[in-house]
């Protein structure tokens, strides 16, 4: 009997049949992944960044890196995590066969996820924020001079945000120390479903408002013109940011799947699946951005400034814009979980700790990094790293650098180092799957195409192109 039945008859639990926590159904596994890669990336960062490069023509971009460079990297990610079951760092020391340090890549995506961690938990505080103010009327205004101001308000104050931030913090860390499968798998197979829900509901008010059909040109008619190669590394960087690759959070997901699952056939649908949610966040929101006539490149600020007061003048928009708000929240968990469990599966196999400890010392440790970015526009915002506040220096440092150097790292590790035995073995299951031929390209992609294109999107972070 597979050693997941034994588990799904409740005789015992995954820990106890394989030593290791682990997902246990193969929707749950696709659940977990989807709610990692679905996130504050696809209603927020998104629609601002396809709002500010012209609509249409970025998406188009963004779907070719999705192709060329993020599910190749993340089948990748899946395929080393389940071969080598371990967290990030002991996984490319197990695999790597030379002297070389290739944990090392493993190493800077935990510190990534510390990172990203910092300023996303205080995004997902504010969204928080913003789900009681507009429970209590307190966003319902058309004029997004009054909505910004409330923002500010909100960002402003140095106790509240690291209040809001400290709770994120703890709603997530709750769900991880019920561990892998019954705190994982169980709350994104939950809360994926209602996120679909939601949105489609406010995608459909969106696109029936009067006027929407302009939002909906802006969507889907390509302005070839608005495309620059600033555009194109824009799309690229939002593909590593948007899967969750580049930094083993990928790799300690697939250390938790089932030895029997498609990996590539996983990763397509992940991300088809969070394009479409992409895509149904735009749909929710441009439509009735310009039916209002409002700007749709109002950058960082779009989710919190233009977006209450869009909805604000809609029929029943108060009631719209609490649902969007909590469908935003719901997004960001998934997400929240994944940056997190990178680091506690590590420190947990590192220092033999137990869940919980492991889970403590990653919940402080994310809170005291993220109060500088809680911080940084009150206390610390004249606090400047390289010229920027903490918030924006760990933005641009992890979706400009980081990502990049562990995705370009991850090519090279696969491709050259492990080799093209190894990968087949892995994702065709031991040649179980007939998915020879999209695994040898996939292979070739990982090989010989990704890691020039995200050489280009490093070079280009590292500033050595000037457009
Ligand atoms: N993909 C998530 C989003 O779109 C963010 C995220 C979660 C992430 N885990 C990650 C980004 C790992 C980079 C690496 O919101």
């Amino acid at each position: 009997m597979a050693e997941e039945e034994i588990v799904l008859k409740g005789t015992k639990s995954i820990k106890e049949v394989v030593g290791r926590d682990q997902f246990v159904s193969k929707l749950g596994i696709i659940m977990a992944t989807l709610g990692s890669a679905v996130g504050l990336g696809n209603i927020w960062k998104f629609p601002y960044q396809t709002g500010s490069n012209g609509g249409a023509a970025f998406i188009l971009l963004y779907i070719i890196s999705v192709l060329l460079i993020g599910i190749p990297v993340m089948v990748s990610e899946l395929a080393l995590g389940r071969t080598a079951r371990a967290n990030a760092v002991d996984t490319l020391k197990k695999l790597s066969p030379n002297k070389i340090p290739w944990w090392l890549v493993g190493a800077i995506g935990i510190l990534s996820s510390f990172i990203i961690m910092a300023y996303y938990t205080e995004v997902a505080g504010w969204v928080m924020a913003y789900i009681f103010k507009s429970m209590g009327g307190g966003l319902l205004s058309t004029d997004p001079g009054v909505t910004s101001a409330a923002f500010t308000s909100l960002i402003t104050q140095p106790v509240a945000s690291l209040i809001w931030q400290a709770v994120d913090i703890l709603l997530v860390t709750v769900i991880i120390v019920f561990g892998v499968s019954k705190g994982i798998e169980n709350a994104t197979k939950r809360l994926i479903p209602i996120l679909l829900v939601l949105l489609l509901a406010v995608a459909i008010r969106s696109v029936t408002l009067p006027g929407s059909s302009q939002g909906i040109a802006f969507l889907l008619k390509p302005d070839f013109s608005k495309i620059t190669a600033a555009t194109i590394l824009t799309a690229m960087g939002l593909a590593f940011f948007k899967l969750s690759i580049g930094m083993g959070v990928m790799i300690t997901y697939g250390s938790y799947f089932r030895k029997d699952q498609d990996i590539p056939g996983t990763a397509l649908q992940v991300a088809g699946s969070d394009l479409v949610i992409a895509l149904l966040a735009g749909v929710a929101i441009f439509p009735a951005v310009f039916a209002y006539g409002f700007k749709p490149d109002a950058g960082a600020s779009l989710l919190f400034n233009t977006i209450p007061a869009v909805f604000a003048s809609m029929p029943l928009g108060n009631l719209f814009m609490v649902v969007f708000f909590i469908l935003t929240y719901i997004a960001s968990i998934g997400a929240q979980i994944s940056l997190m469990e990178a680091v506690v599966t590590y420190i947990e196999e590192q220092f033999k700790l137990r869940r919980l400890w492991g889970s403590i010392i990653t919940a402080v440790g994310m809170a005291l990094v993220g109060s500088t970015a809680a911080l940084s526009n009150s206390t610390l915002a004249n606090f400047k790293i390289l010229g920027l506040v903490p918030f924006d220096f760990f933005d641009v440092l992890s979706s400009n650098y980081l990502l990049p150097i562990g995705g370009f790292c991850l090519c090279i590790f696969v491709g050259w180092v492990w080799g093209k035995k190894n990968y087949l073995a892995a994702v065709t299951n031991e040649g179980a799957l007939s998915n020879a031929w999209f695994s040898q390209a996939l292979f070739y992609i990982i090989k010989f195409i990704a890691p020039v294109l995200v050489l280009v999107v490093l070079l280009n972070g590292l500033g050595v192109f000037h457009f």
